[in-house]
């Protein structure tokens, strides 16, 4: 009797240990994601705009979590339409990662889809459909998510900047056609209003002396921004969610559609009353995307720290005698399911010319865009290091998931797969996409033969 006893004791003993443990490695956090039509209120319009969108609102929810924990979404489809959600940048399980055809089923209209993401990286990330792309993120799908660092660092404030871009029509409706033969033959559908976080140049009031931390996300269908502040400077110290090696000054950054960069601004001590510009030169006439209104209270100081950089995560040391693995070339032909075909090594998906990659090794893959067009492409599931662009040496002092490629430049990437399973890679210029341009990195033989369904 009495050894029974103890024996239950130890058990009891045992589970708790088990539930402290696991509580304290793996806390939780849960969230109701819905995507369902609605309506949203554009400035310039007496009519409120239809729209497609999660959770009623225009971007989507901001989804925050803690670096190390894992964050389960339920997902309910109330479109007409399947969809899934790509949680955009995420090093997580291939089942999780929201590729039609591919990791899993299209979830039906009605239906309902649990992810549950184990959240290994802090950083700035978005979430998308991966379901007939170039309709359902143009008419509104898409949020930020934000993976909190263990340690926090002691930021005056934060501001998120989802840029969008929309094809709007005088009567207040989105421009309704799809993947129209001029969108396919130059770099997709650009919009004719900018938007950030839904609103046209937003003001952000901002005071002296604080320092914030600026995390701008290009959420667009195809829009290539090069964003730029008048009159103060921003360092960059994080793309595509991970810290940079090096901090460096925003000049030039392009930022093209899936691309993210955070930026370390500090306030002047004397600005107050001022107001700084953001504005994006990509095009030939520069425009105003946002202004940082400086209030008249009284300065603080700005607070002293260093922002982290990662140096030694995936540094290109190790792919100096690394061979190249695989090959795409990007160019368009007459075929396909829209007429104009976007290839890479001339197939179009779901039919592709795959890349076989083994876990853990170093690899280089290249892509030779043959075309006079812009192609940003994307990698699931991994960061990679650009280490050439036209042959000669380019080594960029952080890591991406999603690279613009220019007219007939050649770039190569360095890359260590940590995660198995089947990774869609595509041009983020989602017309290009679902114009065929989208294949997969199968890591340790996963099916190959397994045939998407679609981008
Ligand atoms: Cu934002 Cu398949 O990507
Ligand atoms: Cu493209």
């Amino acid at each position: 009797m009495k050894i029974d006893t103890n024996k239950r004791r130890l058990v009891l003993l045992i589970s708790i240990v088990i539930v402290a443990i696991s509580g304290s490695l793996f806390a939780s956090s849960n969230i109701e994601i819905v995507a369902a039509k609605g309506q949203f209120q554009f400035p310039f319009f007496d009519t409120k705009t239809p729209v497609w969108q999660y959770n009623n609102q225009i971007p989507g929810p901001i989804i925050r979590a803690k670096e190390g924990s894992i964050l389960t979404v339920n997902f309910a489809n109330q479109l007409d339409e399947p969809t899934t959600i790509h949680w955009h940048g995420l090093r997580i399980d291939n089942a999780m990662d929201g590729v039609p055809g591919v990791t899993q089923e299209a979830i039906q209209p009605g239906d309902k889809f649990i992810y549950r993401l184990g959240l290994e990286e802090a950083g700035t990330y978005w979430y998308h459909p991966h379901f007939n792309n170039s309709e359902q993120l143009e008419r509104g799908l898409k949020g930020v998510l934000i993976v909190e660092e263990k340690e926090v660092q002691p930021w005056s404030k934060e501001l998120i900047l989802l840029m969008d871009d929309w094809r709007l029509q005088k009567d207040g409706t989105i421009y309704p056609k799809f993947n129209t033969p001029s969108d396919l033959m130059h770099d997709g559908r650009w919009g004719n209003v900018p938007t950030i976080n839904g609103e046209v140049k937003p003001d952000f009031l901002v005071n002296p002396g604080e320092r914030i931390r600026l995390r701008l996300i290009n959420g667009a269908n195809a829009r290539v921004f090069l964003p730029n502040f008048d009159g103060i400077s921003a360092e960059i110290i994080a793309v595509d969610g991970r810290p940079v090696s090096k901090v460096f000054p925003l000049t030039k950054f392009y930022l093209s559609p899936g691309n993210r960069i955070d930026l370390d601004v500090t306030i002047p001590k004397d600005a107050g009353g001022k107001t700084f510009i953001l504005e994006d030169r990509f095009p030939r006439n520069k425009y105003l995307l946002a202004t940082l209104t400086v209030s008249n209270e009284p300065t603080v100081l700005p607070p002293t720290f260093t922002p982290q950089t990662a140096e030694e995560f995936i540094p290109a040391k190790i792919f100096d005698n690394v061979a190249i693995s695989k090959t795409w070339d990007l160019n368009a032909f007459r075929g396909g399911k829209l007429g104009i075909g976007w290839g890479m090594n001339k197939q179009l998906w779901p039919e592709s010319d795959r890349a076989d990659l083994q876990l853990g090794q170093p690899q280089k893959v290249v892509f030779q865009n043959s075309s006079g067009r812009l192609h940003p492409m994307h990698i699931h599931g991994v960061f990679f290091r650009v280490l050439e662009r036209n042959g000669e040496p380019a080594v960029e002092q952080f890591t991406r998931d999603t690279v613009l490629v220019g007219p007939k430049e050649t770039v190569v990437i360095g890359l260590v797969p940590e995660h198995r399973g089947i990774w869609v890679t595509h041009c983020h210029i989602l017309e290009h996409a679902e114009a065929g341009m989208m294949t997969a990195i199968a890591i340790n033989g996963q099916d190959q033969n397994k045939k998407g369904n679609g981008p």
